[in-house]
């Protein structure tokens, strides 16, 4: 029984493989994350999360809601924006994805009843940095992309990786922005996200959210303060083992652009299958996610977020080699 999405059940199915290269968040390994939460924990104020949240992220603290996750304001924004689209009797809301995309958001689009559309939509999701790629969007890309559709929900699970401003600060009216603490700040266990919305949409969201989640855990609103004060060590600390991982990866493989987030899609030429490289992988104690999940079925994708990358990636270039082994 699947007890997440398949993707997700992929990766914790195997976690236990010698050479885990599925983990796309930093996990519990930072140091700088240890010692941040080792000191008194802040006090257990989520208006000040709010306040302090929204001075990095560089918007107003009303636009921004605390939510258990990424996970959590991606559906909380869908649902709203579903609902928003239904009482203005829009006939049927549509909405477009990216291929190859994060698969959760496109199928929680589709669950919460958004018809999937080519074209102009109601709703417009990208994760951005792009998730399975590693890559920002450039500024044109981005116009055009805002452009196609009434509201854009970006997904910027990844953004800390670089020093890039939100997508939520250039943009008022129709960009609705997600981040979580769970990939730079490798903190997982206390599931704070949130979620930014547009100016206009603060007081219907402010009502819906304060239904529907109510609080965070006070434990996790301190330590999430508690990262918050030590940002700029862990984040140092995060982009240095993604920036040394890239590095080995780019000398192995040129070809490999420099990337805004540890998420690489290797398309291996002597494995057109990516489902089946990968089960090759795993019979040598390597875990990658197959490309299928993200609608890439010719790749895999690798994160370079682990300490052991060096030698993880040796045991991965050892089957993806110059051609496949004999059946
Ligand atoms: C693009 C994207 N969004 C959201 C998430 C989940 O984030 P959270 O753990 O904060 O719910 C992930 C996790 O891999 C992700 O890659």
């Amino acid at each position: 029984v699947p007890v997440g999405f398949p993707l997700r059940d992929w990766i914790d199915g195997h976690a236990a493989a010698p050479h885990n290269l599925a983990r796309s968040g930093m996990g519990p390994g930072l140091s700088t994350v240890r010692a941040a939460l080792a000191e008194p924990l802040p006090e257990a104020d989520p208006l000040a999360l709010r306040d302090e949240l929204a001075r990095t992220i560089g918007v107003v603290p009303e636009r921004v809601f605390l939510h258990h996750g990424a996970s959590e304001a991606n559906g909380s924004v869908l649902f709203f924006l579903h609902h928003e689209a239904v009482r203005a009797r829009r006939a049927r809301p549509t909405v477009v994805t990216e291929t190859p995309e994060y698969p959760p958001l496109g199928d929680l689009a589709r669950w919460v009843g958004f018809r999937p559309a080519a074209g102009r939509a109601t709703v417009r999701i990208v994760s951005d940095p792009h998730n399975p790629t590693g890559q920002r969007r450039g500024t044109e890309a981005w116009r055009g992309l805002v452009g196609s559709a009434r509201a854009t929900l970006v997904d910027e699970t990844f953004r800390e990786f670089r020093d890039v401003p939100s997508r939520a600060t250039s943009d008022t009216r129709r960009v609705w922005a997600t981040g979580t603490f769970t990939k730079a700040y490798g903190a997982d266990a206390i599931r704070v996200g949130w979620a930014v919305v547009p100016s206009a949409a603060i007081g219907p969201y402010s009502e819906f959210h304060g239904l529907a989640y109510n609080d965070v855990a006070a434990h996790s609103v301190a330590a999430a303060r508690a990262l918050l004060r030590r940002r700029r060590r862990i984040l140092e600390e995060s982009r240095a083992i993604f920036e040394r991982n890239l590095t080995l990866v780019r000398r192995r493989l040129p070809e490999v652009p420099r990337l805004d987030a540890p998420v690489l899609l290797d398309r291996a030429p002597a494995w057109p299958d990516g489902d089946r490289f990968a089960r090759a992988l795993l019979a040598r104690g390597v875990l990658v996610s197959p490309g299928a999940f993200f609608g890439a079925p010719d790749a895999v994708r690798i994160c370079l977020t682990q300490k052991s990358f060096a030698e993880d990636f040796e045991a991965y270039l050892a089957v993806r080699g110059p051609a496949p082994p004999a059946e």
